[in-house]
């Protein structure tokens, strides 16, 4: 386990996505229905960042060709991707909000 704050819980609004940088990655953090979660902020198709892209629901569209991930699990839900992406877990404490940057899936 490699626990690293990378923002308030207040930075981090609902339904947006916030860029932020942990153990050299780009990582996008997410709050949806209260919930935190975090995924590599790299498209696994080409270069580009899902903090640039569009929320819907708990899945985030790349701003470049509109694939779909799942946020949750990293799962592609609609090509051209075809690789998931990797999720990081996430915890709080007081208003912290840290990943778990030594798990990838
Ligand atoms: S760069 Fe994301 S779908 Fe092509």
């Amino acid at each position: 386990m490699a626990w690293v704050e990378v923002a308030k819980t207040d930075d981090v609004e609902e339904g947006k996505v916030l860029a932020v940088s942990a153990a050299n990655k780009m990582i996008a953090l997410y709050r949806i229905d209260g919930a935190f979660y975090a995924t590599s902020d790299v498209c696994t198709h080409a270069f580009a960042l899902l903090s640039d892209g569009y929320l819907d629901g708990d899945c985030i569209e790349c701003p470049i060709h509109q694939a779909l991930f799942h946020v949750p699990t990293g799962e592609v839900r609609s090509e051209p991707a075809t690789e998931p992406l990797e999720t990081y877990p996430t915890k709080v404490e007081g208003n912290a909000l840290l990943i778990d940057v030594s798990a990838e899936s």
